[in-house]
């Protein structure tokens, strides 16, 4: 199916949208399964690499994870996080963005929206990329998490920047952290889907990092559901090859050449 297709059909489907992110080659195999979108967030840099946010994650570092997702993933949509400072005008944006499909050969881009950015994302999608928005807590323009869209003028930004948004051709956008009615309006308001993270049931999709959700980023807020414990199981796991080790019961003569 060629990808402007497989959009429409996200947007076609009668359920909401399901989405995670990935890092990695393995866990992408096991979400393109169950996904509609699959996101190599730049979120990597606080879950995967311990950073303090997400600003200093590198493009050539993000790619490499992409490359690794992109082997397993063949179903799902394949969206690539766009790092801060990589799209500060469209001649950035166009060169790193061109560079990031040719070397993960990703279906879309995702740029978190600054409140002015609409222009770099509508000449993106004029020359064929398909591009996913980003409003709400975004954590490259922001340096406090805090829940958004509870001020009446916060309210009408955020809606306006929605509309900015599915007008600049963006085919969804994740609404981060965004009030509950605020998140309902939004997604009335416009016609692409909203995939929310924080964001409450209105939105047209979910979406979560995967490590949050598999219980091994240590990061647990309100809008977080922990499925499985896989540090608990993880640390059992270690538990019992070290006093295996130890005891030499590890390894058999069945693990020995
Ligand atoms: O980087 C990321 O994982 C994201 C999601 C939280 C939407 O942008």
């Amino acid at each position: 199916m060629n990808k402007a297709r497989k959009i429409k059909k996200l947007i076609n489907l009668n359920r909401k949208l399901v989405c995670l992110t990935a890092y990695s080659k393995s866990i992408g195999k096991i979400l393109d399964k169950y996904c509609d979108i699959i996101l190599v967030g730049d979120s990597v840099a606080t879950a995967f690499y311990g950073m303090k946010n997400t600003k200093k994650i590198k493009l050539d570092t993000m790619i490499n994870h992409c490359v690794s997702v992109r082997k397993s993933v063949r179903k799902s949509f394949l969206v690539f996080d766009m790092p801060f400072n990589t799209y500060r005008n469209f001649a950035e944006a166009n060169r790193n963005v061109r560079k990031v499909i040719k070397q993960t050969k990703c279906d879309a881009i995702k740029l978190e929206s600054n409140g002015r950015n609409f222009n770099i994302l509508n000449k993106l999608v004029k020359s064929g990329i398909n591009v996913m928005g980003h409003i709400g807590y975004t954590p490259q323009y922001k340096t406090t998490f805090s829940p958004q869209g509870f001020k009446l003028s916060q309210e009408n930004k955020l809606l306006n920047e929605a509309l900015n948004i599915e007008k600049a051709g963006a085919f969804a956008i994740v609404l981060e952290c965004i009030n509950a009615k605020l998140a309902k309006k939004i997604t009335n308001s416009i016609k692409i889907p909203t995939i929310g993270i924080g964001s409450s049931n209105y939105c047209d999709g979910q979406i979560l990092v995967v490590d949050d959700l598999i219980g091994l980023s240590g990061f647990y807020p309100k809008f977080v559901k922990k499925y499985i414990n896989l540090e608990k199981l993880i640390n059992n796991a270690i538990k019992n090859f070290r006093t295996d080790v130890i005891k030499k019961k590890f390894p058999k003569i069945s693990n020995t050449y």
